[in-house]
C-alpha cells in the first residue's frame, strides 16, 4: 500500500515548500495540485473541456505561477466538472509506489480522505501577503487583497471547498523559519508512520 501524505491550506501558506521537503526526505512523488487549476484555467475556452483534455504541455506553460493565474484558477475552480474531470488523475498519482505527497485545497477532505498523514499549513493572512509579494516582485498590499479574495472563493464554494479535515494536524508558519517548519511536518509523518 502506498503512503499517502496530503497537505492542504490557503495561498501562500508555505504548503508547497514542506510538500517537496517531504517528498524528497521520504523518497516520494510529489503532485502540486494547484498547478493543474492555473492550467485549466491558463488554457481559456470551455474550463470543463480544458480540464478533461490536459496534457503535459499546458502544465509546462511559463506563466502559471502569477498571480492572475492564481485568480483564473481559482474561479474556474468552482465548477464541480472541472473538479471531476482532475480527480482520476490526482487518484492515479496518489497510488504510486512507494508513496506521494499532495498538496491542494481539498486533499485531505475530498482526493484522499483516508491518508495516513493530513497537515493543514497556514499562516497569518499578512505574512501570506508579504511572502508571495517577495516571490512575485509586487506590491504586498496588493497581494494582500488577491490572497484574501481568492481565499474567500476557494472557501466560501459549494464544492470541495477549503476546510480543515477534522483528523489534520495543523502547522501555523507565521513564526517559523522554513527548517524549522519542515522538521515539524517530518516529526507528523513520522509519528504516522510508527
Ligand atoms: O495552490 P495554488 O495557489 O497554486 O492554487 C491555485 C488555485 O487552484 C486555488 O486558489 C484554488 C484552486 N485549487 C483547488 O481548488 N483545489 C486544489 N486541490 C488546488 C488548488
Amino acid at each position: 500500500m502506498p503512503f499517502i501524505i496530503a497537505i492542504d491550506g490557503p495561498a501562500a501558506s508555505g504548503k508547497g515548500t514542506i510538500a517537496r521537503a517531504l517528498a524528497a526526505h521520504f523518497g516520494f512523488h510529489h503532485l502540486d495540485t494547484g498547478l493543474l487549476y492555473r492550467a485549466v484555467g491558463a488554457k481559456g475556452g470551455d474550463p470543463a473541456v480544458a480540464a478533461q483534455t490536459l496534457d503535459a504541455e499546458d502544465l509546462a506553460r511559463p506563466d502559471l505561477r502569477s498571480a492572475e493565474a492564481g485568480q483564473a484558477a481559482s474561479r474556474i475552480a468552482a465548477i464541480p466538472e472541472v473538479r471531476a474531470a482532475l480527480l482520476d488523475f490526482q487518484h492515479r498519482f496518489a497510488a504510486q509506489e512507494p508513496g506521494a505527497v499532495l498538496d491542494g485545497r481539498d486533499i485531505g477532505t475530498v482526493i484522499c480522505p483516508d491518508a495516513p498523514v493530513k497537515l493543514y499549513v497556514t499562516a497569518s493572512d499578512q505574512v501570506r501577503a508579504q511572502r508571495r509579494a517577495a516571490e512575485l516582485g509586487a506590491d504586498p498590499v496588493q497581494m494582500l487583497a488577491e490572497l484574501q479574495e481568492r481565499d474567500r472563493r476557494d472557501r466560501d464554494r459549494a464544492t470541495a471547498p477549503l476546510r480543515l479535515a477534522e483528523d489534520a494536524v495543523v502547522l501555523d508558519t507565521s513564526n517559523l523559519s522554513i527548517t524549522d517548519a519542515i522538521a515539524r511536518a517530518v516529526a507528523a509523518v513520522d509519528r504516522a508512520r510508527g
